[in-house]
C-alpha cells in the first residue's frame, strides 16, 4: 500500500505544469485513474501520453501489478494477433511452443495501446470483444480465457476522422472514448514553458554536471513565439542542446538554432482584408478567446494576447467584457 502512494505521487510530479488547461486533464486522469474506466488519451506529438498512461496506472490499485505498453504501429499485421492474446504451440506454422499474449501478461494490471489508431482492422474486432466481456481468444484454445486488464490507449491521429474514412472501427472508438483526456500541445500551455525550461535545465546540469546556462529576456520571448511543434519532448532535446553547446553562458536569440530563430509573431502574417475590419469587434473576440482558451485565468490570457496583465484589465472594463467559467 505504502509503496503505491509513493509511486502514484512520484508519477503525478513527474507530470509537471500548472497550465489551467493542462491541470484540468490531470484533475480528470486522477479522478478516473482509480477506476477500471478504458481511458483514451488524445494529443500531438510529445506531449505526455506514454507518461500519463503511467501515472494513470501507479495511481490505481492495480500499481503493484504490470504496467504493459505495445506500441500498435510496430505491430506486424500478421503477428498481431498472437502478440496480444497469445498462442498454443502448433497452432500455426512457425507456433513452436505456447506463448503468452500481451493482455494476460498484464493481468490484474494495465495494457496501454500506443498509436492505437495503428491497430490492424482485424484485430480491433477483438480488442473490441475483450473490452466488452474481458474474454480473450487464446489462438489454437478452444475456450476463452477471462483476464483483469484495464485497458489506457493514446493516439495523435484523429480518430474520429478515422472512423470516417472507414481505418478505424465505430464501435471500438466509442467503447475506447468513454472518458477522453487530451493533452494541451506545448503552444497553447505557453505558461509552463519557463518553469519546464528552467527545471529541465537544472536536471541535466546535474546530470551532465555542466553548469546550467540562462536565458535573456530577449530570448525568452522567441521561445514563446516558436510553435513547438514536438512539444515537451522537443523542449527537453531543446535544453539539453542548450547545455551542452551553451554551458554557463548567457543565450541571447543569435545563439538559438536557426529553426528557433526564425520564428515571428504569428500576428504579422495577418492580412488586412480589402473589405476591411472592425477592429474593436476583433479585439473584443480575441480576449474573449484568450480568456476562454485560459479558463478565465487573466494573467495567462493577457500572456496570449501580448498584453501585461493591467492592459488587459483595462480594457475588459473597458468593453464590459464577462466572462465566467462555466
Ligand atoms: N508534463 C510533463 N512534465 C515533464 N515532462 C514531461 C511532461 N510531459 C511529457 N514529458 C516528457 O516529454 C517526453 C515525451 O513524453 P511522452 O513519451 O509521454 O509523450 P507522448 O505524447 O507519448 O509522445 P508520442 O506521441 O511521440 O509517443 C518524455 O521524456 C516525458 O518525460
Ligand atoms: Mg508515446
Amino acid at each position: 500500500m505504502h509503496l503505491y502512494i509513493n509511486n502514484m505521487s512520484y508519477f503525478f510530479n513527474n507530470l509537471l505544469g500548472h497550465a489551467a488547461n493542462f491541470l484540468t486533464v490531470i484533475r480528470a486522469a486522477r479522478l478516473t485513474a482509480s477506476t477500471d474506466v478504458t481511458v483514451l488519451i488524445l494529443g500531438e506529438s510529445g506531449t505526455g501520453k506514454e507518461c500519463l498512461a503511467q501515472a494513470m496506472h501507479y495511481h490505481s490499485h492495480r500499481a503493484q501489478k504490470p504496467f504493459i505498453a505495445i506500441n500498435c504501429a510496430a505491430l506486424p499485421e500478421n503477428l498481431a494477433e498472437s502478440e496480444l492474446f497469445g498462442h498454443r504451440k502448433g497452432s500455426f506454422t512457425g507456433a513452436f511452443a505456447d506463448q503468452q499474449g500481451r493482455v494476460q501478461a498484464a493481468n490484474g494490471g494495465t495494457l496501454f495501446f500506443d498509436e492505437i489508431g495503428e491497430l490492424p482492422l482485424n484485430i480491433q474486432a477483438k480488442l473490441l470483444r475483450f473490452l466488452e466481456t474481458g474474454e480473450c481468444q487464446v489462438i489454437g484454445k478452444t475456450h476463452l480465457d477471462k483476464v483483469n486488464t484495464r485497458i489506457l490507449a493514446a493516439t495523435n491521429l484523429d480518430l474520429y476522422q478515422a472512423v470516417q474514412q472507414g481505418k478505424f472501427r465505430q464501435d471500438l472508438f466509442y467503447r475506447l472514448n468513454i472518458v477522453p483526456l487530451e493533452l494541451p500541445p506545448l503552444r497553447e500551455r505557453l505558461s509552463d514553458l519557463e518553469m519546464l525550461l528552467h527545471t529541465f535545465t537544472k536536471k541535466l546540469s546535474q546530470h551532465y554536471d555542466l553548469p546550467c546556462p540562462s536565458y535573456s529576456k530577449a530570448t525568452l520571448k522567441q521561445l514563446h513565439h516558436y510553435k513547438w511543434p514536438g512539444n515537451i519532448r522537443e523542449l527537453h532535446n531543446f535544453c539539453e542542446r542548450m547545455l551542452i553547446l551553451l554551458s554557463g553562458k548567457t543565450i541571447e536569440p543569435t545563439h538559438l538554432p536557426s529553426e528557433y530563430r526564425a520564428v515571428r509573431p504569428q500576428i504579422e502574417k495577418f492580412t488586412l482584408p480589402d473589405t476591411g475590419i472592425n477592429l474593436q469587434s476583433l479585439e473584443i473576440s480575441m480576449i474573449n478567446q484568450a480568456l476562454y482558451k485560459t479558463y478565465g485565468n487573466r494573467s495567462q490570457a493577457a500572456r496570449l494576447l501580448g498584453l501585461t496583465r493591467d492592459t488587459l484589465l483595462y480594457r475588459i472594463k473597458k468593453y464590459a467584457i464577462e466572462f465566467k467559467v462555466k
